[in-house]
């Protein structure tokens, strides 16, 4: 069956995006209810003491007792259902037995849910106990940074690099870093589709027009301090450059004939 699409152009490559049904796009609702659910029980359970891989495993069983498969286990070989990055970690931590969470950390839990083939990916960052002002003022404003880029989206005529812009804008102000290595990207029947949707812009970026039956993820990364960061040895684990604490929330969200939805909500 030929699928509903339309090509960008990325660096003189052709693209594809691919446009959702209703029905698909009722099937990727399912999927992100189903991980907002599982991302507000995170509330009551990242606790001090706790280790990151204790974590992994209460949300592995969590998405098989609910009729889920976890989609980042073995996506491109990684090793665990759900990334967890701790402080200076970023993004695609990998959970450990001897990882411990401690009092004041800010622990970013990641997450995507095949449930029926279609895919969810939303993410957020949870601070432990009580911690220091700079650490609440860099989750709120990455908190921010999603909101923000959620309502650029959802402006008539909008493009993608129009949220980049407004996550980048907000970010920057408060003086913080915007990682420009990873970006949001389209999902839903896949867990990476185009477009790629960054947090800050450049000339050679593309920036197609967000249209009826697109579904993507929105998701800024913010550093505290420079916006550089280097991957582990592990080769996943992404960390800022400079050891400052970072912050990460994600959502998955559907054009519809009513405009934008914010799926991983509810
Ligand atoms: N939400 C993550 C992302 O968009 C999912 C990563 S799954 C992993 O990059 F397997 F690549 F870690
Ligand atoms: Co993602």
């Amino acid at each position: 069956m030929p699928v509903d699409c339309f090509h960008v152009r990325k660096n003189g490559a052709k693209r594809m995006i691919v446009l959702k049904t209703e029905e698909q796009i009722d099937g990727i609702r399912r999927s992100c209810h189903m991980l907002c659910n599982l991302l507000d029980s995170l509330n009551d359970v990242v606790k001090e003491g706790m280790s990151t891989k204790e974590l992994d495993s209460y949300c592995h069983s969590w998405i098989l007792k609910n009729g889920g498969k976890p989609a980042c286990l073995h996506y491109e070989g990684f090793p665990a259902a759900t990334c967890i990055s701790v402080n200076e970690e970023v993004i695609h931590g990998i959970p450990k037995k001897n990882k411990i969470i401690k009092e004041g950390d800010l622990v970013s839990v990641d997450l995507c849910i095949n449930l029926k083939g279609y895919i969810s990916d939303s993410a957020r960052t949870y601070i432990v106990g009580k911690t220091s002002p700079q650490n609440e003022k860099l989750v709120r404003v990455t908190r921010e940074c999603l909101d923000l880029g959620v309502e650029a989206a959802g402006q008539k005529g909008a493009r993608i690099l129009d949220i980049a812009r407004a996550v980048y804008d907000h970010a920057n102000k408060n003086g913080f870093g915007v990682n420009r290595d990873y970006t949001g990207h389209g999902v839903g029947l896949e867990l990476h589709e185009d477009p790629e949707v960054p947090n800050y812009v450049s000339p050679l970026m593309a920036n197609p027009r967000i249209r009826e039956g697109m579904v993507f993820a929105i998701e800024p990364m913010i550093h505290a301090g420079t916006h550089k960061c280097v991957v582990l040895d592990d080769g996943w684990t992404v960390l800022t450059a400079d050891g400052k604490n970072a912050a990460h929330f994600e959502h998955t969200v559907a054009i519809t004939r009513n405009g934008l939805e914010v799926l991983t909500k509810i």
